[in-house]
């Protein structure tokens, strides 16, 4: 191939934020991932009873429950209580399982912190161990004093061995009722040296990504199934034994010790613009009537106070009592996760006029492209084939100047790409360089999702997998990097001649849904062996539209369904699948269009 490069004819500036993270708490990536809290249930909140916790001991004398009678918080009514009856010297032992493990490296430091309070076992003295599988004891304190009134116990401990695999133990001597409650082990070793802050290893892994911006808290996450698991920023503020322990649509429980003021934290010590998305009165399954809505408008105008207030403001001194006086600076924040038709349009046009008028610089970010009220930027989501990424690399030449900037805010390749590999990262790469080429239009990208606790894994790929001790980035990792590092100032005119080339998928997949069934050819012939390449625009009333595409294989001139095709099945799974239309296109691989 010929490539001539036109460096004497400059197009136009690259945008500066256009290589950004896009941060869900989706598997295990804030719990149990880059917040570096060790204990797993710390608060007994998850379930009715201990979860993530083991209870031993003589079972005649030992009885464990959780009791919300007397809770040491309100907003965090449950603890556990250990009944421990008289007659033996067995003590009862309470262990933490942590998240898969919990890893104790020699010689280190780990901020262990609870509430207890005790009746009629006042001579109690709970001891609390870092414990390997063999029952070793790798550091130990001791507790004296406890009393029937709630307190808060804490140490540092120093493990004498390194173990990925430890877990926290509390043993109970004597008899009586112990209540424990907000058992917390951090290590002291936490990025930036912030307490209670994130894994130094997880968050290095960020900066070296050198993203321009943080979108969070996501993502489904914002949505939730329903309206009472949304995410609200309000209630993930402040002493963390008074944040609220909420059940996460990806499959766990989220403490929100990694909250709103520690997202921001998070942005300011990557030197990256926060860009906070927020639930727009639309989950799931659920979306808030209009004259409901005032709460949740009110939600966005408190948030940019609580960024940008100054410190003697009503929320800009709530920030300052949480130990950030100066203003987080946030310029972005977008309406609505994946949520679209009548009922989006007419809950974005709340936000912006509210939004407008009392802080008319934010840039407001839209899900799909809005009809009553403009916005600045609109979200689109890609999850696709290597194939259907290539195939993308043009997008965007052809988008309107004029219009909204366009914010690519999940893309990733996801079917045929195993857990991440090289195919994939190339076709992402072209797609990149199309957004790159077209920055006066894209004005914003982020992969998605982020991070996977490789024992958690909910979603697939994920640009970072982790387990307790250890990281690392798929081939797509190294692709953004790589982006982001070497991000131009002003694109230059390039010719290409080469010869056209057919890729051939490696493996395929098609849809699933009765709707394939009844497609019919029109213009395409296909005979037995016939591969297949399709792609589909999908549109349906609440989330706008996504683009899918897969391959089939032609058996006796119908169409088989040789694989269920993940990315179809998460787009049928999530919303109404009987909603969507579709405008579907196929081509022979080597032949003819049809449909
Ligand atoms: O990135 C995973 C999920 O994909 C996000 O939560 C959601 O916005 C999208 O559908």
């Amino acid at each position: 191939p010929t490539i001539t490069v036109h460096a004497d004819r400059p197009g136009h500036p690259v945008s500066p934020t256009l290589y950004g993270i896009f941060f869900e708490d989706i598997n295990c990536s804030a719990d149990g991932g880059i917040y570096a809290e060790l204990v797993r249930n710390r608060s007994f909140e998850d379930a009715a009873k201990p979860e993530h916790w083991t209870i031993s001991g003589d079972e005649k004398r030992v009885k464990a429950v959780i009791d919300e009678s007397r809770p040491a918080s309100p907003k965090n009514r449950r603890s556990l209580k250990v009944s421990l009856g008289g007659g033996g010297l067995t003590p009862a032992t309470v262990s933490n399982e942590g998240f898969w493990g919990i890893p104790v490296k020699e010689g280190a430091s780990y901020r262990l912190s609870f509430l207890a309070r005790v009746e009629g076992g006042l001579r109690m003295t709970p001891a609390v161990s870092l414990v390997g599988d063999k029952g070793r004891a790798y550091a130990t304190e001791r507790f004296v004093g406890l009393t029937p009134e709630w307190k808060a116990y804490s140490c540092t401990l120093r493990p004498n061995a390194t173990d990925p695999k430890a877990h926290l133990s509390i043993q109970l001597v004597g008899s009586g009722d112990v209540w424990l409650d907000m058992v917390s082990l951090f290590p002291e070793e936490t990025w930036k040296g912030r307490p209670g802050g994130l894994r130094p290893d997880l968050a290095d892994r960020l900066a070296e990504l050198r993203p321009a911006f943080v979108r969070f808290p996501g993502g489904c996450w914002v949505e939730g199934d329903t309206m009472k698991f949304a995410y609200r920023w309000k209630e993930t503020i402040g002493d963390p034994s008074e944040r609220r322990t909420q059940y996460n649509i990806w499959n766990y429980h989220a403490t929100h010790g990694l909250g709103f003021h520690e997202y921001l934290q998070m942005c300011e010590d990557l030197k990256a613009e926060p860009l906070f998305v927020i639930n727009c009165g639309m989950s799931h399954r659920e979306v808030v009537p209009m004259d409901k809505m005032a709460e949740f408008v009110q939600d966005a105008l408190d948030a940019i106070e609580y960024c940008n207030g100054p410190a003697d403001s009503a929320w800009g001194s709530v920030r300052a009592r949480n130990g950030h006086p100066a203003p987080f600076h946030l310029k972005y924040m977008e309406i609505g996760n994946e949520n679209g038709g009548p009922p989006y349009q007419e809950r974005y046009a709340l936000f912006h006029d509210a939004i407008r008028k009392a802080h008319p610089g934010i840039t407001l970010i839209a899900n799909v492209p809005t009809e009553k009220r403009p916005a600045d930027v609109v979200d689109e989501h890609y999850y696709n084939t290597p194939e259907f990424f290539l195939q993308q690399a043009n997008r965007y030449d052809d988008y309107d100047r004029k219009g909204p900037k366009i914010y690519v805010g999940e893309y990733a390749t996801t079917v045929g790409v195993g857990q991440g590999n090289l195919r994939g990262a190339v076709g992402e790469a072209a797609f990149m360089l199309g957004m790159e080429r077209n920055s006066d239009v894209v004005a914003m990208s982020s992969y998605a999702p982020l991070f996977v606790n490789v024992n958690h894994r909910g979603w697939n790929p994920d640009l970072i997998n982790f387990d307790a001790v250890r990281s690392y980035g798929i081939p797509s990792f190294y692709v953004q990097k790589l982006f982001a590092e070497n991000l131009g100032d002003a694109t230059v005119p390039v010719d290409v001649q080469a010869d056209a080339v057919e890729v051939a998928p490696p493996g395929g997949a098609v849809g699933v849904g009765t709707w394939l069934t009844r497609a019919e050819f029109k213009d395409m012939k296909v005979t037995r062996g016939d591969e297949v390449l399709w792609s589909a625009d999908l549109s349906h009333g609440l989330s706008g539209w996504k683009a899918v595409s897969g391959r089939w294989d032609v058996a006796g001139g119908a169409l088989r369904q040789t694989d269920p095709g993940e990315n179809m099945r998460a787009v049928a799974g999530d919303k109404n699948w009987t909603d969507y239309t579709f405008s579907l296109k196929a081509r022979k691989l080597g032949g003819a269009e049809g449909f």
